[in-house]
Order: structure tokens, then C-alpha cells, then sequence
């Protein structure tokens, strides 16, 4: 059976070399959290330039649904190539931006007509979503939530409230945006137990919010991500969000969904917002909707896209090629890959619940499909979370040839490509037992 090959030290001469340019040209203010230096890749298996193999669970970051240097992708990627590599859909129309609308309107569930704006990347939809709820609602004010992550542009920036270093030496931000404590049940901001608290998180926007300090008619839209990405793969209780979505319709207030990380089939359905039963008016898109080539889409109800001519566009977003990926990647999502996803999701989580049994410093094992965290703490009972462990634990990974990245402040998250086999899953669990067991104890 395949397996990592690791020839140690790592990393190895031409990766050294190659990271000592990096570290001379490029920004640094990218966060690279071990020395891989990737030459090629297939399915969930990465040769770095000095030809070590390496198991991944990272996907990209989440992108690369359909595995690395998918047969399908790359076919649809070159005979779109041959055709149009570029016309911009902002000011021309071109058959792969139009087809790619209307497959992603196709998607959403019930039988609302939907339409789509086209950018290429997951800030970009974020940033657009922004500005549509500005534009429909002519409402100043936004909900958002601590934990989340929209992106780095200043608007999805402004959303954000996941780590200060991401916003360190940037205010000011844009106004009129409240954070508010996520529904994350393992580390309850309010202290309370669920389902005795019925959902005092939701509650509390029309309890005390919207009576105190935020006049809930001024309120354009709340900003949520369906399961915490960059947070810490919180997955809320079930009846969050049909919560939350009742009391935004109640006031007029749109519902955003960010699905950047968690859509295009990861947690085994095409969209996670529909593990909770609620159609969100706009949806904010990007990831692993086109297996790895640069595209971002905000997805909202024709009636609510009511924006002129003029009023948002971007030279590049949806690009011909990336339409083509996104066809290609949705075609596969739709056969066997979401299925897969919530097959392999299931068979992960047993196996890190099985670990769980046993090794005390996995706090909390939680996700959905393919979205997959565990949690690491220092002791069940305080839940003292141990980030020191968290991050040897993914370079000891890391040198026995399993790529992990971490999210929240604490946790490791899994989130291969939605291809992943039985096998690839059962390996992975093998080298993390093994990592985790010596990670405890020095
Ligand atoms: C939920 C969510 N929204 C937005 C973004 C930003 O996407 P991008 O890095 O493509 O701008 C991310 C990226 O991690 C994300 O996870």
C-alpha cells in the first residue's frame, strides 16, 4: 500500500535553497507553518522538490475538492485554454461565466430564482456580498461573529474577528459592524449547557441586542459562516441557525451565508447551510468550487441582486478556464464526490472518536463530512486549551509525512480532497495515533 516516504533531515537541500529565495522576494507575511516545497501532486499525494511523499489532508487549505491534478479538471482546464483564456465577463459575455450561473442557481435548493456575481477568490465574494446587502438593504449596520473569518480585504477584513494579527495596524475598519460570541457549545461564551440554554446565543440578538444598542431596522445583514472555518470547524448546534434566520426575516435583515470553506460539497452536501434547514439570501462562495484555479461567486435571490450596471464588477472574476473547472468540478461533486465526503467524514470521525477513548488531550472531536477538527487540551475537565501541543503535533506530522493545518487556537483541522479513499482515511488516523501518542510525551 502507498504510504509517506520521508528521507530526513527535513527540509531537504533543494526546499532549503528554494525557501532561502522565498525568504529574499516574496511577502512575508504569509504564515507557512513547515518547510513543504511542493513539486507535483496527484490524488492526495505531494512530491516535494526533493522527492519526499507526503499524505494530504490539508487539500490546499480546503480547495483542491476533486484531489491534486484531477484527470477530468485538467482536461476541461486545457480544452478551455485551447478556446478563450480570457475576455472579462464584466464587460463581454462568454459561454463558461453563463453556464457556471446557471448550474450554481441550479444548486440552491427550493425554487426561488437565484442569480450570481462573479470574483475570484473567497474576500472577493465576501467583499461583494458586503456590498450588495449595503445596496438592497440602504441599511449602514451588520451583524458578524467572534471566531469568524470572511476574508482580508478591508470590508470581509472588517467582518472578520478571528486573530488581532490579521487586523493589527488596520483600523480604522469599515463601520457599523457588531461582533457577536458564535455558537460554539464546547467553549460557551455565555457559560450555559446545551439544549437547556434553547439557544440563548441566537436569542440574545433580539433579546438584548436589538433592545440595547443596535436598532434592529438599520441592520442590513448578519454574516455567518454555516460551520466556524478558521475558528476552529465549530459546528453550531442544530437549531442555530433556523433561530438566528427567523429573527433576521422577522426585521428585514439578510441572511449571508459564507460557505467559502464549508460549500461545494465538503460536509457532504452542496452547501452546509442546508445541514440546518435554512435558504439563506446570498451565499458567498469560492474554495473548493473550482478544484484549485481562482474563482469566487456570491450567489443571491434575483430580487435581492437588484444592483445597476456599474455598480460592482472585477476585471478577471469569473475567468473562462475557472468556469470550466467549476462545471467539471460540480459534474464530479454531484456523481460521487459529496457521497464520498460524507463516507469518509463518517469513517474519519470514528476513528479520531476512537482515539478520543483513549488519548486525554483530545478535547473535543467535531465536524461535518470532510470538515473535520480535533480539539487539543491540556485536561478534559478545564478544557485548558494546549496550543503548544496542537502545533507539535502538525510538525511531528509534518516529518512523518501526514500534512495537517491547524485552526481556532487550539485545534487540527482534516480536510482532504473529497476523493479521499478508505484507505488514505485509515492511514492518516495510523500516523496521527502514532504522532499524538509521541507528541504527549516530549
Ligand atoms: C469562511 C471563509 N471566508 C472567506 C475566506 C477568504 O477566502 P480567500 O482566502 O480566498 O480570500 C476564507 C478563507 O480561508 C474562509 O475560510
Amino acid at each position: 500500500m502507498k504510504a509517506p516516504q520521508i528521507r530526513k533531515p527535513l527540509p531537504g537541500t533543494k526546499a532549503n535553497n528554494l525557501i532561502q529565495l522565498d525568504k529574499t522576494y516574496v511577502s512575508p507575511s504569509y504564515t507557512r507553518v513547515y518547510p513543504l516545497v511542493v513539486k507535483k501532486a496527484k490524488g492526495l499525494w505531494i512530491y516535494d522538490v526533493d522527492d519526499n511523499l507526503f499524505l494530504d489532508f490539508t487539500a490546499g487549505i480546503a480547495v483542491n475538492a476533486t484531489g491534486h491534478c484531477h484527470p477530468k479538471i485538467v482536461a476541461a482546464i486545457k480544452k478551455q485554454a485551447d478556446r478563450l483564456l480570457h475576455m472579462s465577463g464584466t464587460d463581454f459575455y462568454y459561454t463558461p461565466q453563463i453556464a457556471l450561473a446557471q448550474k450554481l442557481a441550479s444548486l440552491v435548493p427550493g425554487d426561488t430564482v437565484h442569480k450570481v456575481y462573479f470574483g475570484n477568490s473567497g474576500a472577493e465574494a465576501v467583499e461583494a456580498a458586503f456590498k450588495l446587502a449595503r445596496w438592497h438593504t440602504q441599511r449602514e449596520l451588520n451583524i458578524a461573529f467572534y471566531g469568524a473569518f470572511h476574508g482580508r480585504t478591508m470590508g470581509a477584513l472588517s467582518l472578520t474577528a478571528s486573530k488581532t494579527i490579521q487586523k493589527k495596524h488596520y483600523n480604522p475598519f469599515v463601520p457599523g459592524i457588531t461582533h457577536i460570541p458564535y455558537a460554539y457549545c464546547y467553549r460557551c461564551a455565555y457559560n450555559m449547557c446545551y439544549p437547556e440554554c434553547d439557544i440563548y446565543c441566537a436569542r440574545w440578538v433580539e433579546d438584548t441586542l436589538f433592545r440595547t444598542t443596535m436598532p434592529p431596522e438599520e441592520v442590513a445583514a448578519i454574516f455567518v459562516e454555516p460551520i466556524q472555518g478558521e475558528g476552529g470547524y465549530v459546528v453550531p448546534p442544530p437549531e442555530f441557525h433556523k433561530k438566528l434566520y427567523q429573527i433576521a426575516q422577522k426585521y428585514g435583515i439578510l441572511y449571508v451565508a459564507d460557505e467559502v470553506q464549508s460549500g461545494m460539497g465538503r460536509t457532504g452536501r452542496m452547501f452546509a447551510m442546508e445541514h440546518f434547514g435554512v435558504q439563506p439570501e446570498i451565499m458567498a462562495l469560492a474554495k473548493g468550487i473550482a478544484s484549485g484555479l481562482p474563482l469566487g461567486a456570491m450567489v443571491a435571490r434575483a430580487d435581492i441582486m437588484n444592483w445597476e450596471a456599474g455598480s460592482h464588477a472585477s476585471t478577471f472574476g469569473g475567468n473562462p478556464i475557472s468556469c470550466e473547472a467549476a462545471l467539471a468540478t460540480i459534474a464530479m461533486l454531484e456523481d460521487e464526490l459529496m457521497i464520498n465526503a460524507e463516507e469518509q467524514g463518517n469513517r474519519l470521525k470514528s476513528g479520531l472518536h476512537r482515539l478520543q477513548n483513549d488519548l486525554e488531550c483530545m478535547g473535543d472531536v467535531r465536524g461535518k463530512g470532510l470538515m473535520v477538527a480535533v480539539e487539543l487540551v491540556k485536561d478534559r475537565d478545564t478544557k485548558t486549551p494546549d496550543v503548544k501541543l496542537r502545533n507539535r503535533i502538525i510538525h511531528k506530522a509534518f516529518h512523518k509525512g501526514l500534512l495537517l493545518l491547524g485552526c481556532g487556537e487550539n485545534s487540527i483541522r482534516f480536510s482532504p480532497a473529497l476523493t479521499v479513499t478508505a484507505s488514505e482515511i485509515d492511514l492518516c488516523l495510523t500516523i496521527f495515533e502514532e504522532v499524538v501518542r509521541e507528541a504527549i510525551t516530549n
